[in-house]
């Protein structure tokens, strides 16, 4: 039988790509995708209910209703939109956490999928290759919300035996849904740009390094994780996953094989004070091991797709789409 899965925040950067992995694998009747901000065209296409996690009722109504057997829990604020919004971040991101793990102890949920972040290492971390067990010294309102929605996940694992799983997903770049509000949103930024214009202001500096990871690699680790036997799932708390490490300008460097005349300026902003505290690269040994994380794209693959899938949608979606001032994309 397959699980019948309920995703919060499925409007999102990643939700709206998951949704879709999710409804081939296991059906479309079979995946209710949810979001507070629910537009009507979403709404009347059956894509999208309506569904706020803050309130615990509305969360156990769309369990019971549906039948619900498995979360990937999804709805959160990001870092940068977390660091204008205090307040706002700390109560979505743990009353939403608090009240799904809730609903699924008391409502016998078989599994449920929460990220973390590489936002929960703060400036003591080792830069490179930061370990599973770096000390979690956030420096941000979001990596704080991740360490203690980590810390829940573990206790309500152990306490009220809510088989959840975690990753710490790394900056994630997409081609189909625009990032909400991160510290690494220039790595997807950047390619509508070099599409549309030929340039882009980078609110990063140009040797800013962070780990980062390909849409397609993110939704296999979820699955993947999510599909593991229960035993494999030693780490109760969040598993560190790698894919590749780049800086902005190694980024630029990449596009501009494919479209030579790119010009990127470095203007940082308060973002740039946020990626300085977290690491460069992960190291993922533990979530290799346990359950067979593997990731498939580097730098080099991930640019190639990227302008691809994107020049694709940019000239079906906009009417208005124009070349000119862009550089002609060269095959690499
Ligand atoms: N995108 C990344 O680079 C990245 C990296 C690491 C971890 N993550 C984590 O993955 C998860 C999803 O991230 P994303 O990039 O899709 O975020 P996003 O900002 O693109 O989407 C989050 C969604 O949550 C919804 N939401 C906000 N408040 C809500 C509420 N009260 N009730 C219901 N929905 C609400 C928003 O409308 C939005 O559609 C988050 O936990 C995030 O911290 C993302």
């Amino acid at each position: 039988m397959p699980p019948k899965v309920l995703v919060t925040g499925a409007a999102g950067q990643i939700g709206s790509e998951l949704v879709g992995v999710l409804r081939d694998r296991y059906g479309a009747g079979n995946v209710v995708a949810t979001d507070k901000a629910v537009t009507r065209a979403q709404v009347s296409a059956g894509i999208i209910e309506p569904l706020d996690v803050m309130h615990l009722s509305s969360v156990e109504r769309a369990i019971r209703s549906h039948h619900v057997d498995t979360v990937f829990h999804l709805a959160a604020i990001l870092s940068a939109a977390g660091e204008s919004n205090s307040d706002l971040a700390w109560d979505v991101n743990m009353d939403g956490l608090k009240n799904v793990l809730d609903a699924s102890s008391r409502l016998g949920v078989d599994r449920v999928f929460w990220p973390s972040s590489i936002g929960v290492f703060g400036p003591d971390a080792p830069k490179d290759r930061a370990p599973q067990g770096a000390a979690l010294n956030p420096s941000t309102m979001y990596g704080i919300t991740k360490v203690a929605g980590e810390l829940l996940c573990a206790y309500y694992s152990q306490k009220h035996r809510v088989d959840v799983r975690s990753v710490r997903f790394p900056g994630l770049i997409s081609s189909e849904a625009k990032p909400g509000g991160g510290t690494t949103d220039y790595a997807v930024e950047i390619f509508y740009s070099a599409i549309q214009s030929g340039e882009y202001t980078c609110f990063l500096s140009k040797g800013t390094t962070l780990p980062m990871m390909y849409m397609p690699d993110a939704l296999r680790a979820a699955t993947t994780i999510m599909e593991a036997d229960p035993e494999k799932i030693r780490i109760r708390t969040s598993y560190n996953i790698g894919a590749m490490s780049f800086s902005a300008g190694e980024l630029e460097a990449e596009i501009s094989k494919h479209m030579p005349g790119f010009r990127v300026k470095y203007i940082p902003d308060s973002r740039q004070a946020i990626a300085d505290t977290w690491p460069r690269s992960i190291d993922d040994a533990p979530a290799r091991k346990d359950w067979g994380w593997r990731e498939k794209y580097g730098i080099g693959a991930m640019t190639s797709d990227m302008l691809d899938k994107l020049e694709t949608k940019l000239k079906a979606g906009q009417k208005t789409f124009n070349t000119t001032g862009s550089p002609a994309r060269r095959n690499v």
